[in-house]
């Protein structure tokens, strides 16, 4: 019998992983976070000048691709992501990568071809996983299931604290709700596993609250379900 999972989906820029990988810490589950593994294709499609509709080539890309996952020994520091052995855990995400993930997430050999390797994570349990169709596709017999949202504005806040963190200036807060919006569009209308919250997940409106309040919640749903 596999051990529990907790599902976390929601929109970009919820802040999701920071609030999956505080929770992994404090239950030492192991996190997954299944948007690099979307993130890292793009990436690999864009390297090799691949074009994005191109969905034939896509899937052969899909077909023979070796992804590695590997937690951080710091819980709080994102996954290394290695793709066909190269590590692209910084590399997936710039910009580029960002603004046209959605369109390679939304073809199906690439759906599919994910979701195979999310369920052989998913086989031994204890892990908390993070993404757009987890509750509602992947793990849909998750133990809990949380779907997190936030208002666009407040996610672009959030999104250009970040970046100033990492350095870089001249950001508009108005482009950067454009962008958020507009992979939120793509990402809830795809024909296959759109972005959805499952009927028996939990939804946690995050505007107004800290990354720590968010965490505690989550914390305390999961001691009092499991
Ligand atoms: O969460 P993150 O912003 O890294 O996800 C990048 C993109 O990967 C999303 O915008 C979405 O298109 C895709 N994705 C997905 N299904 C998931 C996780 C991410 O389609 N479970």
């Amino acid at each position: 019998q596999r051990k529990p999972i907790i599902a976390i989906d929601g929109p970009a820029g919820v802040g999701k992983s920071t609030v999956t990988r505080l929770v992994a810490l404090e239950l030492g589950l192991t996190y997954l976070d299944t948007g690099a593994m979307y993130r890292a294709l793009t990436w690999l499609v864009l390297q090799k000048g691949i074009p994005l509709d191109d969905e034939g080539a896509i899937a052969e890309l899909v077909s023979d691709l070796h992804l590695e996952l590997i937690p951080s020994v710091f819980p709080e520091q994102p996954m290394t992501i290695k793709i066909n052995g190269e590590d692209v855990t910084e590399a997936i995400r710039t910009p580029e990568v960002t603004k046209n993930v959605s369109v390679i997430s939304a073809q199906r050999y690439v759906r599919q071809g994910m979701l195979s390797q999310q369920h052989q994570y998913g086989k031994i349990g204890g892990i908390i996983v993070e993404g757009r169709d987890i509750g509602t596709k992947v793990f849909p017999d998750a133990e809990l299931k949380i779907f997190l949202t936030a208002s666009v504005q407040e996610r672009a806040k959030r999104r250009s604290k970040d970046l100033i963190a990492q350095g870089q200036t001249n950001i508009e807060l108005l482009q950067l709700e454009q962008d958020i919006g507009r992979r939120d569009y793509l990402d809830s209308h795809r024909a296959i596993s759109p972005l959805l919250k499952a009927p028996d997940a939990i939804a946690i409106d995050t505007d107004g609250l800290t990354i720590h309040q968010v965490t505690e919640k989550i914390v305390q749903l999961y001691r009092e379900r499991i």
